[in-house]
């Protein structure tokens, strides 16, 4: 196999946004990706929190590649991924746009609306990750693929989900059968396929591997990306248990547990003797 992992060492980079995600483990591989294909032009559909976005534009700054990159979301949300709050989007863009603006253009559109701004055949690498029904990936990936240049690399997120109506494992199953692919498995899985018929020279041992190869592959950027779940994790856990702490200094300031507190050690009677102020401030 002709992979030297040092000669990309984006791959190896913390990545400088990390929010609630289910593509934390993906992150390694984006970073080498857009490393080793220097893309002219990537495009995301479905950015939410702008987590695998982030990492996108953050190697092609490291590896200054010279990429244009585009995302493009209604930031929304939608029924799989839950609904988003419009801070979200003023926060990442308070992160993105210092470090990335320059070549990179948060687009707030449906992926229908953005499809003319991009001309045929200009996209070299492209990430689905909207609507996860069969009928929605089918619909984005049809679309799109005449946006595909002839070295085009299209990744689809959550090939490995089998609940609710994930269904992007049954349309990666189809698409994968006639092109060159790879798919990992960990992180909800993520597919790789090459649409063009000229596949990047730095790419071509993801899609030549052997079965030794492919589990040597996955189990390298398994365990890069396993160590960012886990920091994810625990800031995730961290922010709910500052949340309950927060909530838990509101309940014991209120006047209602004010109230609470004088019944419990004086007396229900010594109620009326007290003030409690507006009642409209402080519940
Ligand atoms: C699974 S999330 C993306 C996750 C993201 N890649 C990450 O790193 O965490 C899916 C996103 O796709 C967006 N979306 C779904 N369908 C869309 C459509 N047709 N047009 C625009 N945005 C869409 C939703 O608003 C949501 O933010």
């Amino acid at each position: 196999m002709n992979f030297n992992p040092l000669d990309f060492p984006a791959c190896l980079e913390f990545p400088l946004w990390l929010e609630e995600t289910a593509w934390a483990e993906h992150i390694p591989f984006a970073m080498f990706l857009a490393a080793a294909a220097r893309p002219r032009i990537f495009v995301e559909l479905g950015s939410f929190r702008g987590v695998s976005y982030c990492a996108f534009c953050q190697a092609v700054n490291f590896s200054k590649t010279g990429t244009q990159c585009y995302a493009v979301d209604t930031w929304q949300g939608d029924a799989h991924a839950g609904l988003l709050e419009e801070s979200a989007l003023t926060k990442l863009k308070a992160h993105h746009d210092p470090l990335y603006a320059d070549f990179s253009c948060l687009v707030r559109a449906t992926f229908d609306e953005a499809l003319e701004h991009f001309a045929e055949a200009s996209i070299d690498l492209l990430h689905i990750d909207g609507f996860h029904t069969y009928e929605a990936v089918k619909r984005d990936f049809e679309t799109w693929l005449p946006k595909m240049s002839k070295s085009g690399i299209v990744l689809f997120h959550d090939t490995n989900v089998r609940e609710r109506d994930f269904e992007v494992w049954k349309f990666w199953a189809e698409v994968k059968a006639t092109r060159p692919h790879l798919e990992f498995l960990h992180g909800h899985g993520l597919g790789v396929l090459a649409v063009g018929e000229e596949v990047p020279n730095a790419l071509k041992f993801l899609f030549e591997a052997d079965s030794d190869a492919i589990s040597l592959i996955r189990a390298f950027f398994y365990q890069l990306g396993s160590r960012i779940e886990a920091v994810k994790t625990l800031r995730v856990q961290q922010n709910y248990i500052e949340s309950l702490q927060t909530y838990e200094r509101v309940v014991k300031n209120s006047r209602a547990m004010r109230i609470y507190r004088i019944i419990k050690e004086e007396g229900f009677k010594s109620l009326r003797k007290k003030s409690f102020g507006n009642p409209n401030q402080d519940r």
